[in-house]
């Protein structure tokens, strides 16, 4: 069986949504203390729904491909969708990741959470 699902390959070879959104209005940036990965999301949301979503991900294969099918997951979602998204369902929506490498779909995860936390924390003004 091959390490990586084709899916997996085709969003690490062709990421959706890389990028900076300008005028973003929460932006949330992790990283992994043991591989040193890190991954900035960006959210433009408009009436409580994701209306833009960009990364950037200075990480492995893995990282990049659950980044990209994690904007993929919440892009004209309303925010409420957006706080329940687990790593587990951006691992599932890739077909799966190798255990040892499921901690790089976490990532995604914590990024898109910090991304909301901040938007929260901009008491929604902008
Ligand atoms: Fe660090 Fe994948 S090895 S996020």
């Amino acid at each position: 069986m091959a390490l990586y699902s084709e899916k997996v390959m085709e969003h690490f070879r062709n990421p959706r949504n890389v990028g900076v959104i300008e005028d973003a209005n929460g932006i949330g940036e992790v990283g992994n203390a043991k591989c040193g990965d890190i991954m900035k999301m960006y959210l433009k949301i408009e009436d409580d729904i994701i209306q833009d979503v960009k990364f950037e991900t200075f990480g492995c294969g893995s990282a990049i491909a659950s980044s990209s099918m994690a904007t993929e997951l919440i892009k004209g979602k309303p925010v409420a969708e957006a706080e329940k998204l687990t790593n587990q369902a951006v691992a599932e929506a890739l077909d799966g990741l190798p255990a040892y490498k499921m901690h790089c779909s976490v990532l995604a995860e914590e990024a898109i959470h910090a991304a909301l936390e901040d938007w929260r924390s901009r008491g929604k003004t902008e």
